[in-house]
């Protein structure tokens, strides 16, 4: 499905638009260059955070800044054509390859840009929304999850997928050194822009996770449970939050 016509983005502070600008620079080689430098490993996480969900059959899903769609067309694939899946992303550049993808596999995913921050739907919309690898992008990430909870169902879930800090300090101090020395140079070999993936980076670093996060998203609220759990040791994070 093509992407419909929304409301003209409106980038309000210097961070989205170095954000946005970034993500214009790196759209073209991004997937190409995630699954290389994360050896295809997150693909089996978003598998993972759509079961967790506990999406039905029959439910809306909005899957934001969803970049090249990879999370929306997990939900397509697990929940099948009687779904309702949206992805969003503000960036009309990454988004470019999603609609093509999903064309690839048969599937009807719409496609549409919208920000994270001022989300274009009504309230209590959608079963499940979704954020993988975007969440810490957002430049104001409070603001984020109250609209997320605001178009939630009462009952519905928010779903976040993000980077975070591993549990055990020696993986952590490993990890930390593949992700600040080793990845951006290996980007680069690949055709990336070096401050582009150092951004990555240390936004990365400098994000709350775990039970930092949860209280984040408590504050954000109200949501009846918040459960925060650990991938490959901590290196990512889910996070499940269920609108009261
Ligand atoms: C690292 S990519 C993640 C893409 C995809 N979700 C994935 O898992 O591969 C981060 C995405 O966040 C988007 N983004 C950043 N700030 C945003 C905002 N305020 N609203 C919507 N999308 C945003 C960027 O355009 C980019 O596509």
């Amino acid at each position: 499905m093509d992407q419909k016509t929304t409301p003209p983005i409106r980038l309000e502070t210097e961070r989205a638009r170095q954000v946005h600008s970034l993500f214009s620079g790196v759209a073209g080689n991004y997937d190409r260059l995630n699954t290389l430098i994360s050896f295809g490993i997150h693909h089996r996480w978003r598998r993972a955070l759509v079961r967790w969900s506990g999406a039905q059959a029959s439910d809306s899903i909005l899957d934001l800044a969803t970049g090249t769609g990879d999370l929306a067309l997990e939900f397509k694939r697990q929940l099948g054509p009687k779904s309702l899946v949206l992805g969003t992303d503000f960036n009309a550049e990454m988004l470019k390859t999603a609609p093509e993808k999903a064309k690839r596999r048969g599937m009807d995913v719409q496609f549409e840009q919208a920000d994270a921050t001022q989300l274009i739907y009504e309230s209590n919309r959608f079963d499940v929304v979704s954020i993988s690898y975007g969440i810490r992008n957002v430049d104001d990430t409070g603001r984020a999850i109250r609209e997320i909870h605001r178009v939630l169902k009462p009952g519905g879930r928010m779903m976040i997928l993000e980077t975070g800090h591993a549990v055990n300090p020696l993986f952590h101090g490993l990890f930390r050194l593949y992700f600040k020395h080793i990845m951006p140079r290996i980007a680069v070999l690949l055709g990336g822009d070096l401050r582009s993936y150092q951004y990555l980076e240390s936004s990365a670093s400098e994000f709350p996770s775990g039970e930092q996060m949860v209280a984040l998203i408590r504050a954000n609220g109200p949501f009846s449970e918040i459960f925060a759990r650990p991938v490959f040791g901590g290196v990512s994070w889910m996070y499940r939050a269920t609108k009261s």
